[in-house]
């Protein structure tokens, strides 16, 4: 299944252009369900709405930024977007909203971040004696261009460069960078070997945590001690990625299966004690993993650590 992309808009909307045409190309991991606009005279949004692409847009004008950024977030999650692409979208995010969408949304920007954060990148990088200017793809995080970056494309600063001529090369390196780092972002997320490394990053990160191989499933332990999980793919051909963790029984089983039967499962082999949670699902919340982990790790722990672990939390 393909990944659901929304693009928000303030513009021309070239990089959205991009984004669509790549995603038009066999094999594209990730789909545009909706382009967006703060601006409804944005020309990308004709350019969109005639490829047959979804569109909203509505004027922020008199609005404050949380209500206005909720009524975005909202046609977002009816067009049942799993991701967002900012493409030139020229208004700063509320926390709110950055933090509904943390690790899912991108942004392109036109310097090689950390560099120029903001506004008229180009003519920064000119008067800087630059011999690059060019372009990053990063993760939006709430300050401003200011996330991990994925991936960046230097362009050459020639003689006699003016922040528009520059600009202009930069744009085309812009539409080369930003389609194949988002469906490289969006693959990763569905892959067993990054998801193993968030879940063994969480896993590992508890006090006494090890790792061994049982039954060829990398597992997780307390050393010289008990299991806290298990991390399965495609364990006899079942076609899940997924984490195993301790729960109190049959009941919360049951309770968590039937709350979300997509995401929650019985593990086959494991009984009443385990719950599988799958990961490959494209909307894993890894705050939530790393509760379960915790629980997990609290259920199996010999008493004097899990005292150590309930003091540390105290703090
Ligand atoms: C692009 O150069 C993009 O990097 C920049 O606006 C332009 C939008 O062009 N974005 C920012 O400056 C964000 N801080 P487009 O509408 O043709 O894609």
């Amino acid at each position: 299944m393909k990944a659901k992309v929304a693009v928000l808009i303030s513009g021309t909307g070239t990089n959205m252009a991009a984004l669509l045409y790549a995603a038009k190309a066999d094999g594209c991991p990730y789909e545009i369900v909706l382009v967006a606009s703060n601006n409804p005279d944005a020309p990308g949004l004709t350019l969109a709405a005639t490829e047959g692409i979804a569109t909203w847009a509505r004027a922020h004008k008199g609005m404050n930024r949380d209500a206005f950024d909720a009524l975005v977030d909202e046609r977002l999650r009816e067009a049942g977007a799993d991701y967002v692409a900012l493409a030139g979208y020229m208004r700063i995010l509320s926390d709110g909203f950055v933090a509904a969408w943390q690790g899912r949304m991108l942004n392109i920007h036109p310097s090689l971040l950390p560099l120029y954060k903001g506004l008229d990148t180009h003519q920064k990088a000119i008067d800087a004696g630059d011999k690059f200017g060019g372009c990053s793809v990063h993760i939006v995080t709430p300050t401003l261009d200011d996330g991990p970056v994925l991936a960046q494309t230097p362009v050459a600063i020639l003689p006699g460069d003016t922040a528009d001529s520059l600009a202009a090369r930069v744009l085309i390196a812009e539409h080369q960078l930003y389609p194949p780092t988002l469906a490289a972002f969006v693959t990763r997320e569905r892959s067993p070997d990054w998801l193993l490394g968030r879940a063994r990053a969480l896993a590992m990160a508890l006090p006494e945590a090890d790792e061994v191989t049982s039954h060829g499933m990398p597992c997780f332990g307390i050393v010289k001690g008990k299991k806290f999980a298990y991390f399965t793919h495609d364990h006899h051909g079942d076609g899940r990625t997924a984490l195993l963790v301790k729960i109190s029984g049959a009941d919360e089983q049951a309770q968590l299966i039937e709350m979300d039967a997509e995401r929650y499962y019985r593990p086959a082999y494991f009984g009443d004690g385990w719950v599988g949670i799958r990961l490959d699902l494209g909307d894993t919340d890894w705050d939530a993993i790393a509760d379960w982990l915790r629980k997990s790790w609290l259920a199996v722990a010999p008493k004097k650590l899990a005292g150590l672990m309930g003091a540390a939390e105290e703090f």
